[in-house]
């Protein structure tokens, strides 16, 4: 009573002088500006904001207790209130909750009729209207999702209520009205998840299926994360539910059309744990009928799904990149008696199921009987095997993947011609080279479009926890992923390594990286480490600490440095490494005393050494990696001499078609860096060959390329290689203190490989793997085309130069302008 009299008080003058917190908006209590209503345990809050410097105001719900407020849901997104507007937010007499701006109701809740009602919200973050006669929920803000998922919420068609909810993405940061995307479920067929862009279909999540998330800790099992996916009659859903409601997330549609996942951490505020579209592959329907999308193959995007069995509709255009046509069969379907069976296809996520059949309880049997016995069925799968779901296709299939094994992919049974059917299945390799980035979107298709995810964040939520057990960690994201090769690095303590470098002496300093000092440490098992710090002012460092992490700990091979862990706590983040006694390769080369040690043997070991690990980088590794920072000081040696390539920081998993990747922003090392990269920010794995042929010219003359031309008229380094090599003399070029040890067909080898490595256009320079046979002796060479690049016309204009060097590892930036 005390309070309904403030709020008249209130009301009469308009500059409110008392605002207050409410559990319950009933016929006795409402809502104004400045007022809020608050969830049980405090968790979520429902009250007037201003989007961004907007003036407008919205009734919307956020986290209460953190401090970032993201709203999570708007009631009037399509009725802002301009700034001087009174506002109250009540209870009707016809119990609907209603907003009134002056005199008149501009939003409300859609409720049936109900003489008393009040409103509350949940903790779950749920607005609702309760009759207070039959104690039903007869409205809730859940059945109105705005831009955000929240656990709980559900995703889907209520056709008993004729309900859909799906996202839709804000029109900017200061309005909250509708934008162009939109994220909902497909129901014309087994439901799946589209995100559109203005009604045309972007991106397409996987058949919808259950799944439990566990995680194993000391105390046993726990579930930790589901998803519950309900098809019958009555409704069509799918939500996401976390065992542990004290774990923070939200799912948030972006303006920009990127679904992005989110955890709230205690320290760190909110983290983007994954966001959606990725790259060029997940662009729907890319590769079109049977084809498949492919970001491992250099040329091109599109493959046949079984090349044994498909081929492109139009070759000619397939091969121009043009595949609008995608696939067919070698052999047409006839659909005689007994002359058709299916081909399983393994690793796969299913097809665009919009023009498909399902029935909730079939055997696959059944399921195989059901798809034979009608011509026009393509195919047959089991999307959820948590259950008898009998799927059939009745189109030439759209939108498959084939995914990498282990990647959360499905089988599909193929119709084919039985004179098909014996020749073997689906090339291997395809399957075995798999990128982090896929296995990730796997993990995040394989149910509907969360699932997965929520256990890659509690494992993200927990390793920010307990960063000193490691090995739990690794196990959950294993379990997550479903791949072995997949664990993230150990980590360590601060403390630790703290303690290893005796606090960061400046006696154990080894040098300056690109992002942050490099120190000497000892770990308590007499082991030596190499540990870098990101310096905390760097913000241009933690891109490039995060793309080491992610690169370095999923490759392995022994011409690579190997990281051992890394350590993020609070501000600091830390990578640790193997240490390297021998520090870096510019460290012998460049120096008269130190490179004595290097004999010709060596030498061309070291040489043999890089062109393996580019090899490995470039085409063995599951995540094809482009360097884009080769150079002497990224070389590190081992106590055998035995060069090891360092500092992932700039290194870019491709896309796809190698000469198409760009960059506005060109980093790198000049002299070391490709014409067509520096000039125009192309970047492709022969910008990596461009950069070993410089190092083979350097490890060989012992002369650096960089800073080897003093004054205008004196020839650059591979220009004056160039002549030596022409005139016949390369043997001229060979450093004196590797002279004696010499073998010169191998000298001769390695110059005219690097010479080949640096030709001005990318298509002339070969690529690693011809290297190496060329070193070996066992490919013929070919003779340089032209003058290389980076002539003596002074075609680029170098600014902003950093001449710095660093010993152990590490970056320079440098900016080139075109001119
Ligand atoms: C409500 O009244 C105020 C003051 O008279 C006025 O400035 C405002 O525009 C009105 N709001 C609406 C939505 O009509
Ligand atoms: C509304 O419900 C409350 C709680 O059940 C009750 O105390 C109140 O008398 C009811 N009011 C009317 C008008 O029925
Ligand atoms: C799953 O959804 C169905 C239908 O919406 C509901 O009845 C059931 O309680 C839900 N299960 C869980 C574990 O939330
Ligand atoms: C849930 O998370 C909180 C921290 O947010 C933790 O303290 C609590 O132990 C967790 N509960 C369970 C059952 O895991
Ligand atoms: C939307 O999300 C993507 C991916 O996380 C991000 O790059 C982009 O900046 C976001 N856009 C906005 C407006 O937040
Ligand atoms: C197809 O062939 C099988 C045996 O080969 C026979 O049993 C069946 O009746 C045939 N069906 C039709 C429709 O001809
Ligand atoms: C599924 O089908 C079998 C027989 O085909 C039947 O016995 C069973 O009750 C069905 N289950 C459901 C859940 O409908
Ligand atoms: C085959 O399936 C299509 C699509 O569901 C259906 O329209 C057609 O009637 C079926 N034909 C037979 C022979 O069952």
């Amino acid at each position: 009573m005390e309070r309904a009299a403030i709020i008249l008080f209130s009301l009469l003058f308009v500059h409110q002088s008392y605002t207050a917190e409410l559990d319950t908006i009933s016929d006795s209590s409402f809502l104004t500006y400045g007022d809020t209503l608050v969830s049980a345990t405090r968790i979520f809050e429902l009250g007037f904001f201003k989007p961004g410097s907007s003036e407008n105001r919205y009734l919307g719900i956020w986290h209460k207790n953190i401090p970032v407020r993201i709203v999570v849901w708007v009631a009037n997104r399509h009725r802002p209130l301009p700034g001087a507007s009174l506002l109250v937010l009540k209870i009707t007499n016809r119990g609907t909750l209603g907003l009134f701006t002056n005199a008149s109701m501009i939003w409300s809740s859609k409720s049936t009729t109900s003489r008393n009602a009040t409103a509350k919200l949940r903790d779950n973050g749920n607005l609702v209207v309760v009759d207070q006669d039959t104690k039903q929920v007869v409205w809730q803000s859940f059945d109105y999702p705005t831009d955000t998922f929240i656990p709980g919420m559900k995703i889907g068609r209520d056709y008993l209520r004729n309900k859909e909810w799906h996202l839709s993405s804000w029109k900017s940061s200061q309005d909250p009205a509708p934008g162009e995307w939109t994220m909902g479920t497909d129901t014309h067929g087994y439901p799946e998840v589209k995100l559109k862009q203005e009604g045309v279909v972007k991106f397409r999540g996987r058949p919808w299926r259950n799944i439990l998330f566990t995680s194993v800790d000391s105390s046993g099992e726990e579930v930790i994360g589901t998803n519950n996916v309900t098809i019958n009659n009555g409704e069509v859903s799918d939500a996401y539910i976390l065992g542990n409601s004290s774990v923070l997330t939200r799912i948030t549609l972006n303006y920009s059309g990127y679904l992005e996942f989110w955890v709230w951490m205690e320290n760190d505020g909110w983290e983007l744990s994954d966001s959606y579209p990725r790259k060029a592959c997940d662009a729907y329907n890319i590769c079109y009928s049977y084809g498949t999308c492919n970001i491992y193959k250099t040329r091109q995007y599109c493959t046949c799904l079984d090349e044994k069995r498909f081929v492109p509709k139009n070759q000619k255009d397939w091969e121009r990149g043009e595949w609008s046509g995608g696939c067919i069969r070698r052999t047409p379907l006839e659909c005689k008696n007994g002359s058709e069976e299916f081909i399983k296809y393994s690793n796969v996520k299913l097809p665009d199921t919009e023009n498909t059949w399902y029935n909730m309880n079939m055997t696959l049997e059944e399921c195989h009987t059901k798809c034979l016995n009608n011509c026009t069925c393509m195919a047959y799968a089991n999307p959820d095997n948590t259950r008898r779901v009998c799927l059939l296709w009745f189109n030439d299939l759209l939108d498959i993947q084939v995914l990498p094994e282990g990647g959360g992919g499905l089988d599909i049974l193929v119709r084919m011609d039985s004179s098909d059917l014996d020749s073997p299945s689906i090339s291997k390799q395809k399957q075995g080279e798999a990128s982090i980035r896929i296995i990730l979107l796997v993990i995040f298709l394989g149910v509907l479009f969360i699932g997965l995810n929520i256990s890659t964040w509690l494992c993200y939520v927990r390793r920010k926890r307990n960063q000193s057990e490691p090995t739990e960690e690794g196990e959950i994201l294993n379990a997550s992923k479903g791949q072995e090769e997949d664990m993230d690095p150990p980590l360590f303590s601060f403390t630790t390594i703290a303690n290893a470098t005796a606090n960061f002496s400046l006696k154990n300093k080894l040098g300056e990286g690109g992002f942050g000092p490099v120190y000497k440490g000892m770990l308590e098992e007499r082991q030596e480490i190499a540990v870098k710090r990101l310096s905390k002012k760097s913000s241009q460092g933690l891109d490039e600490f995060k793309n080491e992490v992610i690169f370095i700990s999923k490759l392995q091979h022994r011409n690579l440095v190997k990281i051992l862990g890394c350590c993020t706590e609070g501000d600091e983040k830390l990578l640790i490494y193997e240490y390297m006694p021998n520090k870096s390769l510019d460290s012998f080369i460049f120096d008269k005393a130190q490179s004595m040690l290097l004999d010709w043997t060596k030498r061309f070991n070291i040489i043999k050494g890089i062109a393996r690990g580019l090899v490995y980088l470039h085409q063995d590794s599951r995540l094809r990696i482009i360097h884009r920072d080769l150079k002497a000081s990224n070389i590190l040696l081992d106590q055998d001499m035995n060069p090891k390539i360092s500092d992932f920081g700039l290194a870019r998993s491709f896309g796809g078609n190698e000469t198409q990747s760009s960059t506005e922003k060109v980093v790198g090392t000049y002299g070391y860096m490709s014409p067509e990269y520096a000039l125009e920010g192309l970047f492709s794995i022969k910008s990596d060959v461009f950069s070993f042929g410089v190092l083979v010219l350097e490890i060989v003359s012992g002369k650096r390329n960089r800073g080897f031309a003093r004054s205008e008229n004196e020839h650059n380094f591979i220009d004056h290689v160039w002549s030596l090599y022409n005139e016949g003399r390369s043997m001229e070029l060979i450093d004196s203190s590797c002279a004696e040890s010499c073998h010169p067909p191998e000298v001769i080898r390695s110059i005219n490989v690097g010479l080949l490595c640096v030709q001005h256009h990318a298509g002339d320079r070969p690529n690693m793997s011809s290297v190496i046979l060329m070193l070996d002796g066992e490919r013929e060479l070919p003779q340089p085309k032209q003058q290389p690049s980076f002539s003596t016309k002074s075609q680029i204009h170098v600014s902003n130069f950093s001449s710095s060097t660093y010993t152990g590892g590490s970056t320079n930036i440098t900016r080139i302008d075109a001119r």
